[in-house]
């Protein structure tokens, strides 16, 4: 089997490939990704030198939030194929030494969800109503003043007067996570998917599973309540050999993050921090040291995370004035130097590849994609942009279907038209242009996935004293890694040999926002 997939601790320094298969590929010409598609392309995946494929839900969803509202938890959507063809999936990836990781959505359902019918159906005071937050209004007003993450109030009112709870679109109610039978629920899903060879989930919403609605400000981020979940679900994914849980953790506090990776609890999770970070030598330093501080203790991988199906495409953030990710209103309308964000998004992945634990690459990354900023509104899905007053666009610009092949639009992605529109800029960056390319990001994420399998991964990292405007560390290999985000050249080491670099060596001088592995002389 080719990678690293045979060991139990593979998880510990894999790189994953997150997969939206809604524009992954199109294999039946509706315009919208589906498990064909995806499965025509695992070769693409295994040339890439993945160890793991992680995909957004493909439950079946009426997608009020790209599929984040599921109808059901134990089937495939239909618009991206069967349960079988799932099953067909994960056996095809793990033929090419690939594992598959899916999303589980605990934090809430679809309306349209059997049991969220039920409710409705039973009313007031029912059993069914318990699985949900089912609550009096206060006067003519919901029950308390929270407001939903994607704006608006957190609670809608149901025909016969009571009010739901969701932190999300009123699409998505949330569960009531005191219930047992919402517990039992989870724990049997993720049983389902085990028995179907899935080897690990990738927890939505981690972190606000348990709620104080006593509280008068918003109060479901982070309660202590929510770890003996994650205990429950850890025995669950241990009792089936290490299958492994991966949570969608947000939270500014470190320490409290690292909770959720106490050794009876989650695998990893996302690094946020990381993916939130400036384009800055002191940020970024500041960031590695505070991730490394935050796992090293504990024993848990960190993870390094460039980017996902909800923020800007590094090329356009690292191309903007402002490049850390931390405000709704830089992501819509700050102009981008598109040319200094790739050059940046090139250096950024040798960094982020080079660093001790897993990384996770979001499709189309390593083709070097912009954030599409210039959607017709009317073709906008993301639910932000309704439920803001038309005021944010929202995450669709990273949600564009892939460039595969050819000269225009679909560019080999369907046969249809595709579900968002490809910019024709996109010409060039499809993949069959960029394998022709020896100096395209594709070739340099290929070239780096297949070094870092060799020669990196979990371990430890030691600093390089290299100036300010630079980052340099050495992995246990020998393999030094040196960024170079001053406004100067710096000098390369006098010895070693270079293995990569993100952009042009010229005399011995490592350019600005450029990134070098070098292999140091023994
Ligand atoms: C997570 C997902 C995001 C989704 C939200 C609600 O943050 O990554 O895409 O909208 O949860 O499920």
């Amino acid at each position: 089997m080719p990678g690293n997939t045979s060991t139990p601790d593979w998880w510990r320094g894999a790189a994953i490939y997150q997969v939206y298969l809604r524009s992954f590929a199109d294999g039946n010409g509706d315009g919208t990704g589906d498990l064909a598609g995806l499965r025509s392309r695992l070769p693409y995946l295994a040339e890439l030198g993945v160890d793991a494929i992680w995909l957004n839900p493909w439950y079946p969803s009426p997608m009020a939030d790209g599929g984040y509202d599921v109808a059901d938890y134990r089937s495939i959507e239909p618009v991206f194929g069967t349960l079988a063809e799932a099953e067909k999936l994960i056996e095809e990836a793990h033929e090419l030494g690939i594992r598959t990781i899916i999303d589980v959505v605990p934090n809430h359902a679809s309306d349209q969800n059997a049991w969220f019918q039920e409710a409705l159906a039973a009313g007031p005071g029912s059993e069914a109503r318990e699985r949900f937050w089912f609550r009096p209004g206060v006067g003519d007003g919901p029950p308390n003043g929270w407001q939903s993450i994607f704006g608006g109030p957190a609670w809608t009112q149901v025909p016969d007067g009571e009010w739901y709870l969701h932190l999300f679109a009123p699409e998505q109610p949330d569960f009531n996570w005191n219930n047992p039978a919402v517990r039992q629920e989870f724990l049997d899903v993720l049983r389902f998917w085990f028995d179907r060879g899935v080897d690990g989930v990738r927890i939505d919403s981690a972190a606000v599973l348990v709620k104080d609605l006593d509280s008068v400000e918003e109060s479901y981020t982070d309660h202590d309540g929510v770890h003996e979940i994650y205990r429950e679900w850890r025995r669950v994914s241990d009792s089936y050999g290490g299958r492994i849980l991966i949570g969608e953790v947000w939270l500014p506090d470190q320490e409290r993050f690292a909770n959720y990776l106490r050794p009876d609890e989650l695998h990893t999770a996302f690094n946020f921090d990381f993916l939130s970070s400036a384009w800055e030598p002191a940020a970024l330093r500041a960031s590695i040291d505070l991730t490394l501080a935050t796992h090293v203790p504990i024993g848990a991988p960190a993870t390094w995370v460039l980017s996902n199906h909800d923020v800007a495409r590094p090329v356009t953030r690292y191309g903007r004035a402002v490049t850390s990710w931390d405000n709704a209103e830089r992501r819509d309308r700050m102009p981008s130097d598109l040319e200094l964000g790739r050059r940046r998004a090139r250096a950024a992945a040798l960094l982020a590849m080079a660093l001790p634990g897993s990384v996770y690459v979001y499709q189309g990354e390593e083709l070097g994609l912009n954030e599409v900023e210039d959607i017709p509104e009317e073709l906008i899905d993301d639910p932000m942009w309704e439920r803001s007053g038309h005021t944010v666009r929202g995450r669709d610009g990273c949600r564009v279907p892939l460039p595969w092949s050819g000269a225009e639009p679909p560019f080999g992605y369907s046969t249809g038209e595709p579900w968002l529109p490809q910019p024709a800029g996109w010409r060039d960056l499809t993949v069959e242009a960029q394998e022709a390319d020896e100096s395209s990001m594709l070739c340099l994420y290929r070239s780096a996935l297949r070094l870092r399998r060799e020669l990196l991964g979990d371990g430890a990292l030691t600093w390089l004293p290299y100036g300010d405007e630079a980052i340099a560390f050495r992995r246990d290999s020998g393999l030094v890694c040196l960024v170079n985000l001053g406004a100067e050249p710096v000098a390369l080491p006098e010895t070693g040999s270079v293995l990569l670099a993100s952009g042009p060596l010229d005399g011995g001088l490592l350019q600005s926002d450029t990134a070098v592995w070098i292999m140091e002389a023994r």
